[in-house]
């Protein structure tokens, strides 16, 4: 009997419980035997085998509108680089070959990969090392996986996202107050543009548009002085100034590939409250975006996604991405994903459809203010004399009015 293997890598994304149960319906269906492989590809190097899970129609009953993965994941789990302990430290090593190795005793023919493109680029190193066909199903909040149109997970994200702006919109007003809201997507504005969007956002500050702190400080004033003394700032975690850095809360380490982004909001937060005298407050949304059950959408997608991994695996000799291309599934070369990240489009129609919609990115044209007894006339004035931006902490700026970074 044909044997696969499934399993979920990196981050969750709601949607992940969906193509378990999809892929495995699909290869039960046909006749194969499916394992699941816990926490990566940790469990296929656990000597126990309490890390392999017989998958069959009973263990997928139910699932696929639960959030999380029942296998588990790890973004600690990459067998080039794998956390082993040595007198009594976790260091980098080398483990590619055993699982490699325990993937053959183990007569697994194929394996459907659940990721992003740490992944996918994982799968890859591991077939040049001998293992079988792998098929990779994309997953991730951020949405910027190269070769898709889409990622699951990401709909269910921006619908949690666009909740909380919804609610942070009523106590903003309330407080008159401006909310600057961190969400994730790491080096891509995916999700804050959609959430800032569909959450009534009055700035989106996003990786692919640097930003500068006087066009954002006009649009807040500009809302303040014509009747509507509160706004909603939506920023995405990999957001940067223009001239800056993004802003990082950990380091990366030797079992990680990216080091975790952080603490923009607050920084944005500070800066505007020091330059429009508005009362600010920031908060990140982090994981929350990553929880609870995918919405509708993403079921769908996730189910599709995971059949079409059983039916590529049946119907084809090639290894892939089953990608969305639009509209159908499609199985794409791994070549075609890897080496790159989808990022947001300056131009794209989104972006296009938000300036109209009169949210600022923080790249408008540079205009200045003179504050004159409360009334705030775009002259060259040096009003904003002293904020604190870029990526260095307590950089002062020069006035506005002075060249942009
Ligand atoms: O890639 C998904 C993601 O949620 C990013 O949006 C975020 O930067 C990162 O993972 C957070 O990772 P961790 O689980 O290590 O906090």
């Amino acid at each position: 009997m044909k044997r696969i293997a499934i399993n979920t890598g990196g981050g969750d994304a709601p949607g992940l419980n969906g193509v378990i149960r999809a892929a495995t319906l699909g290869a039960v269906n046909r006749g194969w035997e499916v394992i699941g492989i816990r926490e990566g590809y940790a469990g296929v190097l656990d000597p126990t085998g309490a890390g392999l899970v017989p998958l069959d129609r009973e263990a997928v009953r139910g699932i696929a509108h639960i959030g999380g993965t029942i296998l588990g994941t790890t973004n600690r789990g990459d067998p080039f680089n794998y956390p082993v302990e040595e007198n009594g430290t976790l260091v980098p090593r080398d483990v590619s070959d055993q699982v490699v190795r325990r993937f053959q005793e183990l007569g697994c023919e194929a394996l459907i990969a659940l990721g992003g493109d740490g992944s996918m680029n994982l799968a890859t190193r591991l077939m040049a090392r001998g293992l079988p066909r792998v098929i990779g199903v994309p997953k991730t909040i951020d949405n910027d996986l190269l070769g898709t149109d889409v990622t699951f997970g990401f709909e269910t994200a921006v619908a949690t996202a666009t909740d909380a702006l919804d609610k942070l919109h009523t106590t903003a007003q309330s407080h008159r107050r401006v909310m600057v809201v961190e969400v994730m997507g790491r080096y891509a504005g995916w999700i804050a543009l959609h959430a800032g969007i569909a959450g009534g956002g009055d700035v989106i500050l996003i990786p692919e548009i640097p930003y500068r702190l006087e066009p954002i400080v006009e649009k807040l004033r500009s809302r303040y002085e014509n009747g509507r003394p509160f706004a909603l700032v939506v920023v995405a975690e990999g957001a940067v100034a223009a001239g800056g850095e993004m802003v990082f809360r950990g380091e990366k380490s030797a079992f990680k590939e990216h080091a975790v982004l952080g603490g923009i909001a607050e920084r944005v937060a500070q800066q505007l409250t020091q330059a429009t005298g508005y009362e600010s407050r920031s908060l990140v949304l982090g994981h929350l975006q990553r929880g609870g059950s995918p919405c509708t959408f993403d079921r769908v997608l996730a189910q599709r996604l995971g059949s079409a991994a059983a039916r590529y695996l049946d119907e084809t000799t090639e290894s892939g991405l089953v990608a969305m291309v639009n509209g159908s599934t499609r199985l794409v070369p791994f070549a075609e994903v890897m080496g790159g990240t989808r990022t947001v489009e300056p131009t794209d129609e989104l972006v296009l459809t938000a300036r109209s919609l009169g949210i600022a990115f923080g790249d408008e044209a540079p205009r200045t203010f003179e504050r004159k007894a409360g009334n705030d006339t775009p002259t060259s004035g040096h009003a904003l004399r002293g904020i604190v931006t870029g990526s260095g902490h307590g950089v002062v700026v020069p006035a506005v009015g002075a060249k942009p970074a």
